[in-house]
């Protein structure tokens, strides 16, 4: 029988795991790690590294947090589970003294900036002083010594790396009605060779160097959180690291967010809340390009580096919501042995289901990274064209309604009634 992952507490020697120390593993404390993107990550590592990853995952199990998003990953000897607070400062300096990671990947946040618009304070606390928190404890943990002119060494192979999002650069402009080819330079085509299906809205893009400017108390927490970052790395030349991804989909994201909202409203029959005109442009990054990413900056990013992580796919929200409906649509059609989760007939699976409702107040216009950074120092790009993910991600969902349905009882519907009715 399977022990209860809730029990498993590497400070207990009744655990049932220990996880081993072995030169050659690499030890990653990876918080958050019960959420969409850190699970995906966990599940990347394995599928990467295998037995040569040894893997903490430290999670408050929020709203967010599903430990059934780990449950075949928990089963591996080399990964354990800590419910924990990333603001708990005793056990994050236990954990790093007694796990020892050489890497920290700090993926715990709240994510959702509908929430930070009705309630602010909680991204203060996780988002700035969680993040701060652990940087501290880093610090403290990989000192050895302040050298002759007071400089600290810190242990080698050791990196924090902050899970920051291209929402801390702010709103870029819209410029086109329809989109047009994106164009690329060669340096970077020569690297995403793959990628023939790229188009734009506009002529900016976030690069590294964009000046930051949050317009959500989201955003403008993150953005925090990734100067404090900079200023351990600046101040006591902390290695870190901090990646700026665009959004992310894919398996396991929580129903708040627009793709899987959109997939469980068209199956349980519901309208498509799009907020104002349905314009607003997102550049939508597959979550396991985005899990290679990170791995890759882990273990060859320039120490103290910011790397942007574009999906090289802008579009426009309508366009999302019209491209799944399609989808379900056409899978429903092909294969009516799904139609057993519908909660009503197929023909009912149309734009008719589009709602525009009021729009989020400073709602950003148009997220697009530009991926020249990365693509060039660390050869990486967004593999995955959005047709396939999408389909994928779709098929996901389908195929996994327990997932869903259990994820939607309860709570969700006590937010969901409160964001959407009377909007
Ligand atoms: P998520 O909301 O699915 O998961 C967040 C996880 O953090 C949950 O498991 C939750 O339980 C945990 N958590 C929250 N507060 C905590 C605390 N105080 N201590 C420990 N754990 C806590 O989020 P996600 O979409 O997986 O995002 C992960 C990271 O990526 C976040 O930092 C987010 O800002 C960033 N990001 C996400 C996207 C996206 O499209 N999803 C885009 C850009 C950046
Ligand atoms: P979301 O998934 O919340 O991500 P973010 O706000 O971090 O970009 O939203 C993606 C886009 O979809 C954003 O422009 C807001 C829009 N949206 C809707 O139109 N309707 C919805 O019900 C939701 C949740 C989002």
């Amino acid at each position: 029988m399977q022990p209860d992952p809730l029990s498993y507490d590497i400070f207990n020697t009744n655990s049932p795991k220990t996880l081993p120390r072995n030169s050659i593993m690499s030890r990653y404390l990876i918080t958050g790690g019960a959420g969409f993107i850190g699970a995906n990550f966990v599940r990347y590592l394995l599928r990467k590294h295998g037995n040569e990853a040894n893997i903490l995952i430290l999670d408050a199990l929020t709203y967010a947090g599903n430990l059934e998003n780990l449950s075949e990953e928990l089963k591996h000897d080399n990964v354990e589970f800590i419910r924990g607070d990333i603001r708990d400062e005793k056990l994050i300096k236990r954990i790093l003294d007694e796990f020892d990671p050489d890497f920290v990947v700090n993926f715990a946040a709240e994510t959702h900036v509908d929430r930070s618009i009705t309630g602010p304070q909680i991204f203060l606390e996780t988002n700035i002083l969680g993040t701060q928190n652990l940087l501290e404890a880093c610090r403290c943990a990989w000192l050895i010594r302040h050298d002759e002119n007071g400089k600290p060494i810190y242990r080698s192979g050791h990196r924090f790396l902050q899970i920051s999002t291209d929402e801390v650069y702010g709103s870029l402009s819209r410029d086109y009605d329809t989109p047009r080819p994106l164009e690329v330079s060669d340096e970077v085509m020569a690297v995403a060779k793959n990628r023939t299906d790229l188009q734009t809205f506009g002529n900016g893009f976030f690069t590294e160097n964009t000046p930051l400017a949050p317009r959500s108390p989201y955003s403008a927490s993150k953005t925090s959180a990734d100067l404090f970052t900079i200023a351990y790395g600046e101040t006591y030349g902390l290695p870190v690291n901090i990646t700026r991804c665009s959004n992310n989909y894919g398996p396991c994201q929580f129903p708040e967010k627009l793709i899987p909202l959109i997939i469980n409203n068209i199956l349980e029959g519901k309208k498509i809340p799009v907020y104002g005109k349905g314009e607003n442009v997102r550049d939508w990054l597959y979550v396991d390009d985005h899990a290679k990413a990170i791995d890759m900056v882990l273990r060859n990013g320039r120490i103290g580096e910011i790397y942007n992580i574009g999906g090289f796919n802008e579009e426009q929200n309508i366009t999302i919501v019209k491209t799944v409906i399609d989808i379900v649509r056409q899978i429903m059609d092909s294969e009516p042995a799904y139609r057993e989760l519908l909660s009503h007939p197929v023909e009912d699976i149309d734009y008719s289901l589009i709602t525009y409702v009021t729009d989020r107040p400073g709602h950003d216009m148009r997220y697009a990274i530009d991926p020249t950074k990365i693509a060039t120092e660390l050869g990486w790009y967004p593999e995955t064209p959005f047709d396939e993910g999408i389909e994928k991600t779709v098929r996901w969902y389908l195929d996994n309604p327990g997932w869903v349905r259990r994820i939607t009882s309860g709570d969700y519907r006590i937010y969901y009634d409160k964001m959407y009715s009377n909007r």
